[in-house]
């Protein structure tokens, strides 16, 4: 067994940790205020190789290793979680998806712009009566000549406005079930295709969430993902590696919020001396630090099962279940340690954990991951 991050693992994380300091600090809370999608930001995180980090850079990726990405995605997050969100949905639901399952022409025309980030993807599963029910698709697509005819609305679609490239989830043939669900690339602005309203969020605010009407929409067949009835599985598969990226997300947004409270808590005084001295601040800190690391355990050994090839469905479940839990632990104990000062916006703390909610919902709520993790341990 062996601890240590490679030399390269750590020149990424440092990387993503001055970049988070450099360019995405400074207006993190007028972004979060406003609801404003970082564009500039994501841009040059696309610039610096962190839109496509683990696509083969035959397809213009940078060939990283799951772990960089894990290490990168919470020096990211630790700072501005909407714009890890957007990272995130890149790297491990469209990149990926694309990568593993897209044919060749899928990869030249839309994985290779997605990896450096020139244009950003979209994953659209959830719709308004379909949330965890997955399989409860009321988007459909069905056959006619060259073209599948699309019609349906999803909700909540990470990207909703800023993506050009979407891979949408429609069912093709209801009678089949899951077997009757297949996976399309969509394009903006192919008519038909409307983005809906920008959802008012609670947390991750700067990140552009939006409802998507398609209304008899043309998709020639080359751009349906795999065979006809693959759509179920190839969203679950894609799935098993987001849940690694949201588990980095809520780690950063837990260590960012525990590294705050660690440094107010030494500078704060009362009664006489740092409140870092006292010990129900100590505890508070030492049950930060420990359930950080454990999730961060967790974390990085569902990346290394994945980089090793082997099987990270449950342990990727098990990494999104707790570093979220975490990360909501922290955040309100880390607004606590602040005092009146956490529930101030300068502060960042109220930020993180309001953002922290959203790890227990998205990519599958807790309750899912329960699901995914018990089936892993029952079969
Ligand atoms: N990995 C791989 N395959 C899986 C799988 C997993 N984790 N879970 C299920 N499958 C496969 C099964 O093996 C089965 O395949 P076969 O028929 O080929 O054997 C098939 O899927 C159907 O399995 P089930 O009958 O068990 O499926 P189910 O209907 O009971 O649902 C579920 C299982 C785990 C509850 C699933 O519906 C699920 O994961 N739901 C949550 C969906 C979700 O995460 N939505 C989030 C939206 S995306 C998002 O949030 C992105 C964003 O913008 C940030």
């Amino acid at each position: 067994m062996n601890f240590e991050y490679t030399e390269e693992q750590l020149a990424v994380r440092d990387a993503a940790r001055e970049f988070a300091q450099s360019e995405l600090f400074p207006g993190v809370i007028e972004r979060d205020t406003e609801a404003k999608f970082p564009k500039d930001q994501i841009k040059k995180m696309g610039e610096l190789g962190f839109m496509g980090m683990m696509v083969d850079p035959a397809y213009n990726g940078g060939g990283m290793d799951t772990v960089s990405y894990v290490l990168a995605m919470e020096e990211l997050s630790k700072i501005d979680a909407s714009a890890s969100v957007a990272m995130s949905v890149n790297n491990s639901l469209v990149c990926w998806g694309l990568e593993k399952y897209g044919s060749e022409a899928q990869k030249e025309k839309y994985l290779k712009p997605l990896a450096t980030g020139e244009i950003l993807g979209a994953f659209c599963l959830s719709e308004p009566e379909a949330g965890s029910d997955a399989t409860s698709q009321k988007t459909e697509a069905h056959r006619e000549g060259d073209f599948y005819i699309l019609n349906g609305t999803k909700n909540w679609i990470t990207n909703g406005n800023t993506a050009s490239v979407y891979l949408v989830i429609a069912q093709t043939d209801v009678a089949k079930g899951h077997k009757g669900i297949s996976a399309f690339i969509v394009e903006k602005g192919w008519e038909g295709f409307v983005v809906g309203k920008k959802e008012d969020k609670l947390g991750i605010r700067g990140s552009d969430t939006h409802s998507l009407m398609f209304t008899d929409v043309k998709v020639p067949v080359e751009n349906r993902i795999g065979e006809e009835g693959f759509g179920f599985n190839f969203a679950m598969e894609t799935l098993n590696g987001g849940r690694i990226g949201i588990a980095a997300q809520a780690l950063g947004i837990a260590s960012g919020a525990y590294e705050l409270a660690l440094a107010y808590s030494k500078e704060r005084k009362a009664f006489g001396k740092p409140i870092s001295q006292h010990q129900a601040i100590q505890f508070k800190l030492a049950d930060m630090a420990t359930s950080i690391e454990a999730a961060r355990l967790l974390v990085l050994k569902s990346a290394w099962l994945k980089d090793q090839g082997k099987d990270y469905a449950h342990a990727s479940a098990m990494a999104k279940l707790y570093a979220s839990q975490v990360a909501m632990d922290v955040t309100v104990e880390a607004v606590q340690v602040h005092g009146g000062y956490g529930f101030v916006k300068e502060y960042h703390v109220e930020r993180l954990m309001r953002d922290a909610k959203i790890t227990q919902i998205y990519e599958g709520t807790s309750e899912i991951q329960k699901i995914v993790i018990s089936r892993g341990i029952l079969r």
